[in-house]
């Protein structure tokens, strides 16, 4: 498998100041616990990021014609605002992968629920994620997709909780590194719920 020469361009979470703190409800609101939300990432710093991303894919794959596979369902949101960064030939396609047992504690198991419609034998293949949390949905990903041949296989998650296990899933391209909290936004659901919020935020229960 050839290698593509990347860099990894980590931003560290910075919490922000009080004035810049907000609280957010939905009127009316999802049927989930009681909960209020802290944004840790605002729209234009996701902007600004998905920008950088886009630039930094660029570089590598601007002249490989890559896949870029979007991991349903978190990272539409991403993928699509990503996509729309890009300014050279690559095609898009989707698969959707879940673990398997509760959400609490993960059985440790993946299993793929939707697979890719095109081969990815000797294509260059970008790997689009929501979030690494504790890196086993990226691990089974990698090692499934390498098994069909690809000409290189590289991953991209727009979050990042490094207090889990970076090891198990080196990320090529990440967009932030934020706290090992719950988070939703962009994409990112609580029971389905939230994936329109424009930024993402942290659920504080109450
Ligand atoms: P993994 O633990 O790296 O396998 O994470 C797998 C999946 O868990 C992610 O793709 C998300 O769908 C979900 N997930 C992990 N952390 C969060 C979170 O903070 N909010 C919403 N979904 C999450
Ligand atoms: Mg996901």
């Amino acid at each position: 498998m050839g290698l593509i020469p990347f860099h990894v361009d980590l931003i560290p979470f910075q919490k922000k100041s009080m004035d810049a703190d907000m609280k957010y409800k939905m009127n009316p609101e999802p049927p989930l616990p009681p909960h209020y939300m802290e944004v840790l990432i605002e729209e234009e710093e996701l902007r600004i990021r998905v920008q950088d991303l886009a630039r930094e894919v660029t570089g590598n794959l601007g002249e490989r014609d890559p896949i870029i596979v979007c991991v349903l369902k978190g990272a539409f949101v991403f993928v699509a605002d990503l996509v729309r960064k890009l300014d050279f030939p690559f095609s898009v396609d989707f698969l959707r992968a879940s673990s398997y047992g509760n959400s609490v504690v993960t059985s440790g198991e993946v299993k793929l629920d939707l697979d890719l419609q095109q081969s990815i034998s000797n294509r260059h293949v970008l790997v689009v994620e929501d979030i690494v949390d504790t890196g086993l949905t990226v691990q089974y990903l990698k090692a499934s997709l390498e098994a069909r041949g690809p000409a290189s296989i590289s991953i991209c998650s727009l979050l990042h909780k490094p207090a889990n296990n970076v090891k198990l899933a080196p990320v090529d391209y990440c967009g932030f590194e934020i706290p090992n909290e719950f988070v939703v936004g962009y994409g990112l659901d609580w029971q389905g719920y939230y994936r329109n919020l424009p930024f993402i935020a942290q659920v504080h229960q109450t």
